[in-house]
């Protein structure tokens, strides 16, 4: 049965393929071709109060919004971590605003509609239809996002830092999610002339949970009823991509062939031009984030947003670098390999080697500022990091010293060396291989309180809340300021144990509960315990139209025959129409994809 379905899927997408190839060319900017913007990872307030990089997050943001205004794209699509912090300063909040408001707001006319039901959509919103409908707002610019693991939603409410941007109808916050055992994933319908796009997303989840999520065949892609092949599905997540561990990442290979495009987000270095998953037959993109937050090789490539063209079911990528972004150089020397310039066993051996990495340093900052002639948005400052391997019985050298030198001409003077030996360069290589992005050495805090429940199994009092959950609990507490994340976790580990003990009519000896509670029945965490608070309070493209140019390119066209014919409906019962909760477009049943 799925085997038949995939057959016909395959020859489906066969039968476009070719007609892809045969079509003719026509201009990019017609009344149906959809032009978005996408960037992901902005972070906004990374670095705020640094004397040198206080401003790169707000600048960089401009620049990306000031590009959506001047391209005249119909919408902004961003992958998530729009914030660094999950509460951002009053400052960052404020920037973030100004910016939006600057650039989204205005007359300009908006030409594509909803087709969804927004009041599903957005239902977690106060206000819950897209900002541009809203008859007291003026929007020239939507922007779409989901939120990251940088900006997620926490707290007794559920609520981010971009649900007070959706509150103040600066921004359409979409892909959340209430349950975390169980995923149906449902698009927003957009329509302009006649190219229609799915736009799915998942907002942040943590990469095991939605991994267990996938395994356990707990992740549904629900599709349109009506000509369910004529959309062009546009998938947005923020997630690991590469592999940390076995299950700390999400393969492609988990997600549904049908999409056409998933945009990435989470991973900081820009690959931005798609690439085909040969398996799964979808492309994907990798933005990167728009600003370096940790002087790894990957944060070193060349950083760029994109412009997405899409028409029928075809898409065309043009890349625009960003100028604003401060530039970063990196380079890595190995000590040893150097026996004619100094051996550890030389009376002066440090001196010369802290000339030798100065000669190192002044040849990037000369590379610098060749690169960055003529270009007076790039700031002056870059970022340096010099990698010195040091084995082989070499010895580090204090870097002050060493960074009074480049006070006046680098961004980041206090850590431009990075001193490495070899067994632990081989761990850092293999931690940078696995995520090239991450604060890899930040010390887990859920790791100390894990550490400390092993050690302390026997403490009765403790028991009563599991390991797992005291962990994110306290992760909560001190990565998000989120005050109340412990009490609520004893709270409901209270609740829930008293239930538990009534329900079993265990005497309450004190022998008795020890031995129930150490039963394993409490094995949640504090994400399954607030979806579960939240349910109970609501109860409720193809290779040759691939042009990856820097240049506007021609998109192929195709045939009309596809979009003229009738809209099969499928699945049980009729796709009904009528009219949205704002009067504007007519929505369209979703059935679940098998
Ligand atoms: C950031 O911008 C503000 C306002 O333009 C300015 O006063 C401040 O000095 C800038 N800070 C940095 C670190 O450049
Ligand atoms: C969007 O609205 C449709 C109804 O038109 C609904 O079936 C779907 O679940 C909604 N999607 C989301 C992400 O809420
Ligand atoms: C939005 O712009 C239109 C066109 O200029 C204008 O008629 C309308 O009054 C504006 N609405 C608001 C809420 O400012
Ligand atoms: C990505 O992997 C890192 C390293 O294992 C992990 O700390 C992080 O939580 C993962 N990201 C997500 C969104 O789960
Ligand atoms: C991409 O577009 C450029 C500029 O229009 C064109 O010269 C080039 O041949 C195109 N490349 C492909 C692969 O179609």
């Amino acid at each position: 049965m799925t085997a038949v379905l995939q057959l016909s899927l395959t020859f489906a997408f066969l039968c476009l393929w070719s007609c892809i190839t045969s079509s003719s060319q026509c201009k990019l900017n017609d009344e149906d071709t959809f032009k978005i913007l996408i960037a992901t990872d902005i972070h906004l307030g990374y670095l705020e109060k640094d004397a040198i990089r206080g401003n790169d997050t707000f600048v960089t943001f401009d620049e990306i919004m000031k590009q959506a205004v001047q391209n005249e794209v119909d919408f902004v699509l961003l992958g998530g971590d729009l914030f660094h912090d999950n509460k951002p300063s009053r400052k960052t909040m404020h920037c973030c605003m100004e910016v939006m408001r600057k650039y989204c707001m205005g007359d300009r006319p908006i030409i594509f509609e909803i087709l969804s039901d927004q009041a599903v959509n957005f239902s977690h919103s106060k206000f819950p239809w897209v900002n541009y409908l809203d008859s007291n707002l003026n929007i020239s610019i939507p922007v779409f996002s989901v939120h990251g693991n940088h900006d997620d939603p926490t707290g007794a409410d559920g609520l981010c830092a971009i649900d007070l941007l959706s509150c103040a109808g600066l921004i359409n916050h979409f892909g959340r999610s209430r349950s975390v055992e169980k995923l149906e994933i449902s698009p927003v319908l957009l329509q302009k002339g006649n190219t229609r796009i799915a736009l799915y997303g998942i907002g942040s989840i943590p990469d095991e949970r939605l991994y267990r999520m996938f395994i356990n065949n707990q992740v549904t892609m629900l599709r349109p009823r009506e000509d369910e092949d004529g959309w062009f599905n546009l998938f947005v997540i923020h997630q690991n991509r590469s592999k940390h561990g076995a299950t700390n990442y999400i393969p492609e290979q988990f997600l549904d062939d049908f999409l056409d495009l998933v945009v990435w987000g989470h991973e900081h270095e820009c690959k931005i031009a798609p690439v085909r998953n040969e398996q799964q037959l979808f492309y994907v993109t990798q933005p990167g984030s728009s600003v370096i937050t940790s002087l790894s090789p990957g944060e070193a490539v060349k950083k760029h947003i994109g412009l997405l063209r899409v028409k029928g079911k075809k898409m065309n990528l043009q890349k625009i670098p960003l100028q604003t972004i401060r530039q970063f150089f990196i380079q890595d020397v190995t000590l040893s390999e150097h026996p004619d310039l100094f051996s550890p066993e030389q009376p002066n051996v440090m001196l010369k080697v802290m000339d030798f990495c100065q000669e190192k340093v002044e040849e990037m900052l000369e590379e610098a500022e060749r690169q960055r002639l003529g270009n007076s948005l790039t700031p002056e400052k870059p970022l340096i990091r010099l990698r010195v391997d040091y084995s082989g019985g070499f010895e580090v050298f204090n870097t002050m010293r060493f960074s009074q030198k480049f006070v006046d001409r680098v961004a980041n003077p206090k850590d431009i060396l990075h001193f490495i030996r070899h067994r632990e360069a081989k761990d850092n290589i293999k931690a940078i291989l696995s995520h090239p992005t991450s604060e890899v050495l930040q010390l887990r805090v859920e790791d100390l309180v894990k550490e400390y429940f092993q050690k302390a199994e026997k403490n009765v009092q403790l028991s009563l809340l599991t390991e797992q959950g005291m962990g994110k609990a306290v992760q909560e507490f001190v990565d998000k300021e989120e005050k109340d994340a412990i009490e609520e976790l004893i709270k409901y580990q209270l609740e829930k144990t008293q239930r538990y003990l009534r329900e079993r009519r265990v005497e309450a000896t004190e022998e008795k509960i020890d031995e129930e509670v150490k039963g394993g029945a409490f094995k949640e965490d504090l994400a399954i315990i607030r979806a579960k608070a939240h349910r109970d309070r609501s109860d409720s493209v193809r290779d040759d139209d691939l042009n990856l140019s820097d240049e506007p390119a021609d998109i192929a066209v195709e045939s009309d025959e596809a979009s003229t014919s009738a809209p099969t409906i499928r699945g049980r019962g009729r796709g009904s129409r009528g009219t949205s909760r704002r009067g504007r477009g007519i929505y369209i049943n979703i059935h679940k994809h098998i």
